[in-house]
């Protein structure tokens, strides 16, 4: 869509950059990489708050409820600093901008630019018309051509680099929006990965995090004109120089396989945590979400990772208060977590999205049942994190130094398994695996010392 404004761009030169971002690390990885590109083409730098910004991106995420008042309130406020600066750029991207795509042009004609999580490759490209012409841009198709292709080499330093290695999502599950705002699965080829990984470990990353819907639904092209799945892909990355720590997220649990359970295993750079997202404990739920697998078939796949991998750590996502969700149905997600045990878990209330083939079912579970039974279970879940970092106390374990912590003199760092320590230590360290003594466990973090070596 196009549309003219009035008030011509004076061509003052963009310098400061502020980026909102919402929603799951995909969202942060897209960020960064828009901050990449807005670099390249423009020498934007990042600012902290959006007063002083010349452009100001939104990344957005739809999947639970209020996200749309969520964006348009945040909105309210660039507009005040829009009024205040006339040439400032406002533009809203992400799972929200592809849902909801004019209508928020409608709705806050002051947006410059709406894009979608496929075309944000096309961003400097878009200032420069806003720029030259004052136009209204909204770009939300799904092109088959990978943006990819069009991305900078990433900027971002740091201990952990995150790589997308595949977007979209193919299994429509009732309550969901992503895969209609993120399109379907789409995977980068072997050798893109693995150049992108390259370039994170040269630019002094340890630690690499493989991205997507379903990581483990990657299925892309090698080299070898062979179609290439996840677990191929896992043990061509943990190969690659100066890799210390390989993990990723979100899998699917209809994804996984054996050969994904021995890697962890084999691969001493896999770190032993996993995400995998079962939603519900109960088979009549799990059919309704269209899950595509039964709560049996959930055990027997942790089973065969534990039997590989001993010290695994869990986690998953849950919905409580899906339409027709009884008293029974959530026992049996009660008595999952009991028989899985977790680590963590993100705990949800079912909230009907846009377009999703749930939205046409009466949300029938009343607020206050929706509430009692979240509590019960975020009481479960955090009992199960506090054993489980409760464990940890007197143990030695390798930490990987991710940066300052809060206090002064104080480290923060990563456990294998994907707990936070703190201790006390040098900044020197960042980047390296230290034995670390762990003495003190609290709810979701630990206390460390450093054993001399
Ligand atoms: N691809 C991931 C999940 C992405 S969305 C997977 O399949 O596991 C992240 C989480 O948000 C989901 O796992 C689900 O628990 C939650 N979620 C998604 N849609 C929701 C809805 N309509 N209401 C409540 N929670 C929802
Ligand atoms: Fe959403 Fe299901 Fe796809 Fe996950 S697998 S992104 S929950 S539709
Ligand atoms: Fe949200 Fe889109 Fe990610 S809906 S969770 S930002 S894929």
């Amino acid at each position: 869509m196009l549309t003219e404004t009035s008030k011509p761009h004076s061509g003052k030169s963009l310098d400061r950059l502020y980026i909102k971002t919402y929603g799951c690390q995909m969202n942060e990885y897209d960020s960064s990489r828009m901050a990449d590109l807005m670099k390249e083409a423009y020498g934007l730098r990042l600012t902290a708050t959006p007063e002083e910004a010349d452009v100001i991106l939104m990344n957005t995420c739809s999947v639970r409820e209020k996200a749309e008042d969520k964006v348009y309130s945040e909105l309210g406020r660039y507009r005040k600093i829009k009024n205040r600066n006339p040439d400032l750029i406002i533009g809203v991207g992400g799972c929200v901008a592809q849902q909801e795509g004019e209508r928020i042009q409608k709705r806050a004609p002051y947006v410059d630019i709406v894009f979608g999580p496929q075309t944000y490759h096309n961003l400097p490209e878009m200032v420069n018309r806003i720029r030259r012409e004052r136009v209204h841009l909204t770009a939300i198709e799904m092109p088959e051509i990978e943006k990819f292709d069009h991305l900078p080499t990433p900027g971002v330093q740091g201990v952990s680099g995150f790589v997308t290695i595949m977007e979209g999502c193919d299994k429509f599950c009732t309550f969901c929006v992503v895969p209609y705002t993120r399109g379907s699965e789409l995977s980068r080829p072997v050798h893109d990965v693995l150049d992108e990984c390259r370039t994170l470990l040269q630019k002094g990353a340890a630690e690499i995090n493989l991205l997507g819907q379903n990581v483990n639904g990657y299925r892309g092209d090698g080299a070898d004109g062979e179609e290439w799945d996840f677990t191929m892909l896992l043990y061509a990355v943990a190969k690659l120089e100066g890799l210390k720590r390989l993990r990723f997220i979100t899998s699917h649990p209809i994804e996984m396989t054996s050969e994904l359970a021995v890697a962890f295993g084999e691969l001493p750079q896999l770190m032993p945590f996993l995400h995998l997202p079962v939603q519900s404990g109960s088979d009549r739920i799990l059919k309704a979400m269209h899950r595509g697998h039964t709560r049996d078939d959930y055990f027997r796949m942790i089973d065969e990772l534990r039997e590989h991998c001993p010290d695994l750590a869990l986690s998953s996502d849950f919905i409580v208060g899906y339409p027709g969700e009884t008293d029974e149905d959530f026992a049996d997600t009660i008595d999952l977590v009991r028989r899985v045990g977790y680590d963590s878990s993100y705990c949800f209330k079912y909230s009907p999205r846009p377009g999703t083939p749930a939205s046409k079912i009466e949300d029938d579970i009343p607020e206050g049942v929706k509430d009692a039974r979240l509590q019960t279970l975020l009481d479960l879940i955090r009992e199960q994190s506090r054993a489980a970092t409760g464990q940890q106390v007197g143990k030695t374990l390798d930490i990987l130094v991710e940066k300052e912590g809060k206090k002064p003199g104080d480290m923060q760092g990563r456990t294998p398994d994907f707990k936070i320590v703190h201790f006390r230590g040098q900044k020197r360290q960042i980047g390296q695996i230290m034995p670390v003594k762990i003495i003190e466990a609290y709810g979701q973090s630990l206390r460390g010392e450093l054993c001399i070596v």
